[in-house]
């Protein structure tokens, strides 16, 4: 076959390919195939640059036009196409997309507001590690490696095998008083909202993943007054029911002289809600804890407590069961969505 011939099969063949594509992407794929740097197109020239002057002359002309049909062919199907995605037709009698809007999880709407209450009695926002040390966690908080009290927090400890200082989940957020009093000069006021971990066996007002609101105050002449209360402060502005009973029990906490525990119940509760549950533990300071931290007891006091803030929530919204906030069944927490 000459020049000639393989000039006009290219252009035909070119055009309809180029007018055969089914959307953008296959017509810009044949247009490379034939006007690109490695094109059908390309290699017809290399052959028409060897050719003799007066073939040149005869078929300078053949091979523009061949170029521009394939130009003009493919500005035409791509015109098509556009026009058919523009004019897709409307089905009216499609199901309507359903939209979920996002929405704050019940915690963390809860977690905002003890902060917010917090900062407006003067108490600073700190945070701190998941993975603790186990010195954080238990030792500066008085609590040895075979003191009883290690076993009411059953603990995941993190294996590793150079670590020559034990890591953990921490299992309360007490770890950061640990933290805070060696590099603290007081007075101080400090609230932390964060997540612990417990080994725990899992039931209506026991997580193993659960959120620990611990505040910490340190300042001159602090007293069980001040301490209670702050408590009442914080449940007063938290839990938004005018049916509340609150009791204070003596309890032992290694790192707090004298310790107590608080239990809430509803007196319009339902099930669970009807009966005392725990909200938190406290005390003052032990002067032990705040020696280990470089303050000197005989010169300043404190107070500190630990509070569950999924108990906490349980009893501001009737919540029955703990598992509702951690659980795959989203359709009890997406009650909550208005947040
Ligand atoms: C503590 O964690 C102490 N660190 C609290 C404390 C802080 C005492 C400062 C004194 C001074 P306890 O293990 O009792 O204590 O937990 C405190 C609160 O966390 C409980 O009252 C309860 O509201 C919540 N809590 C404890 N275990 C769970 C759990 N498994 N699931 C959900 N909430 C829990």
């Amino acid at each position: 076959m000459g020049l000639r011939e393989d000039l006009e099969a290219a252009q035909r063949d070119g055009v309809a390919r180029l007018m055969a594509a089914a959307d953008a992407p296959a017509l810009e794929a044949v247009r490379i195939a034939l006007l690109g740097r490695n094109g059908r197109l390309k290699e017809l020239k290399e052959a028409f640059a060897a050719a003799s002057v007066e073939d040149k002359r005869a078929l300078g002309p053949a091979f523009n036009a061949a170029q521009e049909a394939i130009k003009e062919a493919f500005a035409a199907r791509a015109r098509e196409l556009a026009a058919a995605t523009q004019d897709k037709p409307i089905d009216l009698t499609l199901p309507e997309r359903v939209r979920r809007p996002g929405a704050i999880h019940p915690i963390s709407q809860v977690a905002h507001e003890v902060e917010q209450v917090f900062q407006s009695m003067g108490f600073e926002v700190i945070d701190g590690p998941h993975v603790e040390l186990e010195d954080n966690n238990f030792n500066r908080l008085n609590i040895p490696a075979d003191h009883p009290a290690r076993d009411a927090q059953d603990t995941f400890w993190l294996a590793h095998p150079t670590a020559n200082a034990p890591r953990l989940l921490r299992t309360h957020t007490s770890a950061v008083q640990s933290r805070t009093y060696p590099v603290t000069r007081p007075p101080f006021r400090k609230v932390v909202v964060g997540k612990v971990f417990r080994y725990e066996a899992v039931d209506a007002t026991h997580d193993n993943t659960f959120t620990q609101v611990e505040g910490i105050l340190v300042d001159k002449a602090i007293t069980v007054a001040h301490l209670v209360g702050v408590i009442r402060t914080m449940l007063t502005a938290l839990l938004k029911r005018d049916d509340i009973e609150m009791r204070l029990r003596p309890h032992f906490f290694p790192f707090v002289e004298p310790g107590f525990e608080v239990d809430v119940r509803l007196t319009r509760g339902e099930g669970r809600l009807a009966q005392w549950m725990e909200l938190l533990g406290c005390g003052m300071i032990h002067p032990t804890v705040l020696t280990a931290g470089g303050i000197d007891p005989s010169e300043w006091q404190g107070f500190a407590f630990g509070l569950g803030m999924e108990r906490l929530t349980m009893v501001r919204h009737g919540i029955n069961d703990i598992r509702l906030f951690n659980g795959a069944d989203l359709r009890g927490i997406r009650q909550f969505g208005a947040g």
